[in-house]
């Protein structure tokens, strides 16, 4: 699976997206280390709180169907669909994909142009874990 295969997923994705609040769609598309690819989308709410954001839909997918341990993500989004900018996942995403990804997890982002290649430790430092409640 090259990026641009796994970023081809995430704008499909994106193209689901329900955001009929913000209009700013997001896809993302997390690749198992089973080889699978679980896609998701923002889901937006009325009750704003209960929005939930294109990554957390694909980890929550995967840990669901028994897949915990990852290899990559890509993510795209942009206003009314349109992708003229990278998308970097929020706190609480970065947050949900640490629970279960290693700190190498290539995280790709694509701007309608290029992609870039990230990892999750570089995005998350110091993060909070499991570790830190020993
Ligand atoms: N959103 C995501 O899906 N992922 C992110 O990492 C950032 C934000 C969504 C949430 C909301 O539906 C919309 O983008 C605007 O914040």
């Amino acid at each position: 699976m090259t990026d641009m295969e796994l970023v081809d997923i995430a704008v499909k994705a994106m193209e689901r997206s329900y955001a009929p609040y913000s209009h700013f769609n997001v896809g993302a598309a997390l690749l198992g280390k089973s080889g699978k690819v679980y896609s998701g989308c923002n889901v937006e709410n009325a009750s704003y709180g209960a929005c939930n954001c294109a990554e957390r839909t694909a980890v929550f997918k995967a840990v669901s169907e028994g897949e915990r341990e990852f290899k990559a993500i890509a993510i795209v989004g942009g206003k009314d669909g349109r992708i003229n900018d990278f998308c970097a996942p929020c706190g609480i995403c970065r947050q949900v994909l640490s629970e279960f990804a290693v700190r190498d997890l290539a995280v790709i982002l694509y701007n309608g142009t290029k992609a870039e290649r990230y990892t999750l430790g570089s995005l998350l430092p110091m993060s909070f874990s499991s570790d830190d409640m020993k």
